[in-house]
């Protein structure tokens, strides 16, 4: 008896530590052998597995893309050199990722092929990357460098329930496939507004949030996925729910690729009668910028009066010429006199592209103003919202911006948007998701400055650029006491650690829940890419000086 309770006081001590959490999902002696066994891949049968002991043998990666190639095929697997390898990483958004060289590119067919793939990494110790739609901005995000990754595009069912109540969607499709394929029925999702961005990342960014035109109606696009279909670590399939694996489900909604790979995605179904929608650009010259950044606010704050208006303002410059390209959308028709806009309406644009539309060709007509192929960096500051701040935030961008402007194709454009109280209410749906937000102390701000530019060479001088200007930003957000913690994952650059803002009770849990369903650690260290549970992507550039 009493060696008993001593016994269970040591079984407990030793679950303390991060090192060797107690896991009832995966056991101590979990054996990564016989579970590929018993999904049908006999490691003793392949050679570059066997050899992987060898010191004379292959490396682990070679060995894994071989044992891929084994399993699956030529087709499933594409090394250098061969033309499905660099079609593949050429289809980046950010050239910056594409410059990241895997030693193969694995295209599973169905989701046990994403079980097995995660079992080989672990028994080799050959790192991998997922890649859905691949507009993540910075390497490795997507790719891994001399490791596998992997390409959900095989992964492209969009399926409606009979009821029409719920939409199932795998992370191979973009957004504007979803939409086209849920036209017919006269319904849609909080997706992304941009054609090509992919469902995966967004979502899970459907991890991390996920702002739609609908999402002041809605909430985020994670806090409408009601069931995610997971591989987890040990390569089970689960279905997370708010009732089944409900940390597990929590977890998913803001911790990024943390947690699992998704390979589905169940949406709640929103009803879209005839598709029908409202929205385009007003671009306003600089006599307008203190109306632009007022009627901006107003929308914002009075978003409860009518959350099927939504907006972005972006600021930018042509030559000389200083303007605000302010996007404006409308769930229903006939935006243009909803009372809400009534400010924008108000003043003159140079230039006016609001329009009824349908969502698919919204999407494909932002997809054209987001082009493939160029350097490309994220990054972003949450404040509360307050006119003052955005007039400042714009003011600090067009002070800084010559720092940046005679580098070879540089377009830094510093964004404004809301999360209104109706988008933050949505936060506490299905038990609530790990970021950390409360509507009490909403609206805010996501102040973002999103730049391309051409060059390897000047990445340090960009990289500088958008920090100072960040960095300033939040000084005089503190300043005026409406600072925020929180970065919106799906912005934030490889210098942010995410995950720390979403507050240590979050992060704390976010960590015990990564203690039960992958206690040894498989998403922090064989998936090194994107945002950790601990640490940012690259280590921190120094502290600007001013
Ligand atoms: C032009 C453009 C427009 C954008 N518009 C919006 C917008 O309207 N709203 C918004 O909220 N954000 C928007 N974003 C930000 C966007 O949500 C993020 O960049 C997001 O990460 C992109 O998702 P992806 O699938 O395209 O990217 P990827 O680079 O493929 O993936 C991003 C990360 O998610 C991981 N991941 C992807 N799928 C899975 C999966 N199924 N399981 C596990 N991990 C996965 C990847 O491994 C990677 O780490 C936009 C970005 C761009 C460049
Ligand atoms: C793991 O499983 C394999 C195959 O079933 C077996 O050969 C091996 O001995 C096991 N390893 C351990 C440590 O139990
Ligand atoms: C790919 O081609 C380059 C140039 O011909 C060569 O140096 C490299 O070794 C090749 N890589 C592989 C994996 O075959
Ligand atoms: C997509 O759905 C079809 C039909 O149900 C199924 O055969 C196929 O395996 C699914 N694809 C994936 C990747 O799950
Ligand atoms: C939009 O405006 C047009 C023209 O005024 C009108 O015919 C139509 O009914 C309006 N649609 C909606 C949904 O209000
Ligand atoms: C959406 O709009 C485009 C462009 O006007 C049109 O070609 C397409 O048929 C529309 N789709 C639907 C479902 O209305």
């Amino acid at each position: 008896m009493f060696a008993g309770v001593l016994l269970s006081a040591l079984v407990l001590l030793a679950g303390v530590g991060r090192a060797e959490p107690a896991s009832d999902f995966e056991p101590a002696d979990f054996n990564v052998t016989s579970e590929l066994l018993s999904l049908g891949v006999d490691v003793s049968a392949i050679n570059t597995l066997v050899g992987l002991a060898r010191r004379d043998g292959p490396g682990p990666c070679a060995a894994a893309c071989t044992a891929l190639s084994t399993v699956y095929g030529s087709n499933a697997v594409f090394t250098q050199n061969q033309t499905g390898y660099s079609d593949f990483t050429s289809a980046f958004w950010s050239s910056i990722q594409s410059e990241v060289a895997p030693q193969c590119i694995f295209k599973p067919s169905v989701t046990k092929d994403v079980s097995v793939l995660i079992l080989l990494s672990r028994l080799s110790r050959c790192p991998f990357a997922f890649k859905s739609g691949g507009h993540a901005a910075f390497a490795g995000a997507s790719s891994v460098q001399g490791g596998i990754t992997v390409s959900f595009e095989n992964f492209k069912n969009v399926t409606v329930s009979h009821d029409k109540t719920t939409v199932k969607i795998q992370p191979g499709n973009s957004w504007v496939d979803v939409y086209r394929a849920l036209e017919p029925y006269e319904i849609t999702v909080t997706g992304g507004r941009v054609a090509r961005v992919g469902t995966g990342g967004l979502t899970l960014g459907v991890y991390a949030g996920g702002i739609s035109y609908f999402s002041s109606i809605y909430g985020w696009a994670c806090d409408n996925v009601i069931s995610y279909e997971v591989v987890t670590a040990s390569g089970r399939i689960v279905h997370a729910t708010p009732i089944a694996f409900p940390r597990l489900f929590w977890a998913l909604r803001g911790g990024g690729n943390n947690f699992g790979i998704v390979t589905s995605f169940t949406f709640e179904a929103i009803p879209f009668p005839q598709n029908a929608m409202w929205g385009g650009t007003k671009t306003y010259l600089e006599s307008s910028f203190n109306g632009v950044v007022d009627a901006f606010a107003g929308v914002v704050a009075n978003s409860p009066t009518d959350p099927n208006a939504g907006l972005w303002v972006a600021w930018i410059q042509q030559g000389p010429l200083k303007l605000a390209a302010t996007e404006l959308w409308y769930a229903k028709p006939n935006g243009s006199s909803a009372a809400i806009f009534a400010n924008f309406m108000a003043m003159t644009p140079i230039a006016d592209s609001t329009q009824n539309r349908n969502l698919s060709e919204y999407a494909d007509a932002q997809q054209k103003t987001n082009p493939y192929g160029l350097r490309e960096v994220y990054w972003c500051v949450t404040t509360k919202a307050d006119a003052r701040i955005a007039r400042i935030a714009r003011d600090i961008y067009y002070q800084e911006r010559p720092a940046v402007a005679g580098l070879a194709g540089a377009r830094p454009v510093l964004i404004f948007q809301g999360i209104t109280e109706g988008h933050m209410r949505h936060m506490e749906k299905n038990g609530g998701n790990a970021v950390g937000l409360d509507y009490r102390n909403g609206p805010l701000y996501i102040i973002q400055i999103a730049c391309w530019w051409n060059n390897a060479a000047d990445d340090a001088a960009i990289y500088n650029f958008v920090q100072k200007v960040m960095e300033r930003i939040k000084a005089e957000a503190t300043t005026l006491g409406v600072q925020s913690d929180y970065v919106y994952m799906n912005y934030g650059s490889k210098f942010q650690n995410v995950i720390a803002g979403y507050g240590a009770a979050n992060v704390d849990k976010l960590h015990q829940v990564a203690g039960e369903f992958d206690p040894k650690g498989v998403f922090q260290t064989l998936q090194p890419g994107h945002f950790k549970l601990d640490r940012a992507p690259s280590t921190p550039l120094g502290t600007v000086r001013r």
